[in-house]
């Protein structure tokens, strides 16, 4: 048989997937679960493009990172965008099924903190919302102890002569990047003598911010749903996700920006 769109695409299987548990069924939740299967999608590809950064940057290819950069950051845009949508379920909608979600909790996402200990915001402690032993699990502690996309920006840095301090590259991986003043001086000296870094930086902090945003966008669309309510995952829910916000993926290029 002729390939075709649906078989290209495996259509058959994927809009199978969507299967609401509310009996008698609740229109809304048919939302709630693509948009989690959409969000999915698309930390997949970010993983996909994360990876490819991380050796763009060990291989010194500058116009290669930048380009994926831009790609990341405009489908971290459109992730915050997406947030629109769901706020457009109302909280009595959204009470009508939210016990058939049962314990079932974006913490358990694996995806999402593939995502954060890919780009080097690293929460060991996370783990404990996966369950060890699957595939996920395996997967999610590997991305914990492998090199971040900061700690491959710094070899990328050390190659335009940015001193990277011993204590940088001896540093134990599991744990999150955290802002050094040397490697500050060696991006300010770049962003003010190589344009083509400056936009390499720019885009990093375009998407930093995105991330922040979404961040923000995702309290809010928790806030307007179940206010003060906790969590299905059992956290105290808003005040529990405020603790992340505002924390940069790249403290680095935010630390510096007053100084030109
Ligand atoms: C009505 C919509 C939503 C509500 C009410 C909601 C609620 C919550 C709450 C209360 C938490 C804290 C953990 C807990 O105790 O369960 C949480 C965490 C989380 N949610 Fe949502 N959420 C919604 C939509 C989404 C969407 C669309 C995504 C997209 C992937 C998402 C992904 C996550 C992730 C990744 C976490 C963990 C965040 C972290 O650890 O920093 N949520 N959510």
């Amino acid at each position: 048989m002729d390939l075709t769109y649906s078989t290209y695409l495996k259509l058959d299987q994927l809009l199978k997937l969507q299967e609401p548990r509310s009996s008698p069924p609740e229109h809304d939740e048919t939302l709630f679960i693509i948009s989690h299967q959409v969000y999915e999608l698309w930390f997949k590809l970010q993983l996909h493009e994360l990876d490819r950064i991380k050796s763009d940057f060990q291989a010194n290819r500058l116009y290669d990172a930048i380009a994926t950069f831009k790609r990341v950051r405009t489908i971290m845009k459109v992730m915050v965008e997406q947030v629109d949508i769901l706020e457009t379920l109302t909280p009595m909608s959204f009470s009508s099924f939210r016990d058939r979600l049962e314990h079932a909790s974006g913490f358990q996402s694996s995806q999402f903190r593939e995502f954060e200990f890919t780009l080097g915001f690293k929460r060991a402690d996370m783990l404990r919302y996966q369950q060890a032993g699957t595939p996920a699990y395996d997967m999610l502690l590997r991305r914990l102890r492998e090199p971040s996309v900061v700690d491959c920006f710094y070899d990328f840095l050390a190659q335009h002569g940015v001193t990277i301090p011993a204590e940088l590259r001896a540093r134990d991986v599991t744990l999150p990047a955290v802002a050094n003043e040397t490697v500050e001086e060696g991006i300010l000296r770049l962003y003010k003598t190589q344009p083509d870094m400056q936009i390499l930086f720019e885009l990093m902090t375009d998407f930093d911010e995105g991330f922040q945003e979404w961040r923000y966008r995702h309290i809010k669309l928790v806030e307007r749903t179940i206010g003060s309510k906790h969590g299905t995952g059992g956290s105290l829910g808003v005040e529990f996700l405020k603790k992340s916000l505002f924390l940069p993926v790249f403290p680095d290029l935010w630390a510096i920006r007053h100084q030109f």
